[in-house]
């Protein structure tokens, strides 16, 4: 295993250990959360916890968590005590790049909806401003994914469909992915809103004010960070 996968295991069984009894949870999707989910399925089994059931946000999320033995339910009004999730980038506040994975919109519905968001990432994943390394996925409907396209396209940054027109990566939803890369110093906030507004725009990749911790590990060993208020 090398130090990355390390790191993230570290922090997925760290998460799992914010579980407790009876709790409804998010889990999240991608290689740092598969951690979490397994943690939590082996504290199943020992019985240091019970009646925990899960809400995946992806296909393969849920088949990991059926295989590790996490009851699953379907996400109700009521939201989920604690979701767990990883990023590709997260910046001081806490905002992240999600969805190189692709699950990006369940994901937002899922951390949404609970009452403490915690990201979970090798330290790699930290960044000044967000932007910098990843491109922002914006999940769109099929129907009419050019204009789509061109109308991110004048938003500033440089749409790119996810997989190619010959073989366009699909989303458990059906849809396809434009991955936005993003001028250095753009606005997420203002972009966020703009792409939320748009015809066509299933979902996107900026979890803006969600999460209220990230846990990151490197060679150092594991902090836990709360959301820093910077200016812009
Ligand atoms: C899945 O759609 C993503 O949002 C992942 O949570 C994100 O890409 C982080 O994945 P890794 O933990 O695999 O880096």
């Amino acid at each position: 295993m090398d130090e990355r996968e390390d790191y993230k295991r570290v922090v997925g069984e760290a998460a799992a250990r914010l579980v407790r009894s009876g709790m409804l949870v998010g889990l999240g999707s991608g290689s740092t959360a598969r951690f979490f989910t397994e943690a939590l399925g082996r504290a199943l089994r020992s019985g240091e916890l019970h009646d925990v059931r899960g809400v995946p946000t992806s296909g393969r999320t849920e088949r990991l968590a059926q295989a590790a033995g996490v009851p699953l339910v379907e996400l109700s009004a009521a939201g989920v005590d604690l979701a767990v999730d990883g990023a590709d980038e997260i910046d001081p506040a806490l905002n992240a790049i999600k969805g190189l994975g692709g699950a990006l919109t369940r994901e937002k519905i899922v951390a949404a909806a609970a009452r403490r968001f915690v990201l979970v990432a090798d330290a790699s994943k930290r960044v000044t401003r967000l932007g910098e390394r990843a491109p922002v996925p914006v999940e769109v409907l099929r129907f009419g994914w050019v204009r789509t396209r061109a109308s991110l396209a004048a938003l500033g940054c440089r749409p790119t469909l996810r997989g190619g027109e010959r073989d366009p990566f699909v989303t458990d939803n059906g849809h396809v992915v434009l991955d936005c890369a993003v001028a250095p110093g753009f606005d997420a906030g203002a972009f966020a809103a703009a792409v939320d507004a748009l015809p066509g725009v299933v979902g996107h990749g900026l979890f803006m004010g969600l999460a209220h911790t990230a846990l990151l590990a490197d060679a150092d060993g594991m902090i836990s960070l709360l959301p820093v208020q910077v200016s812009p």
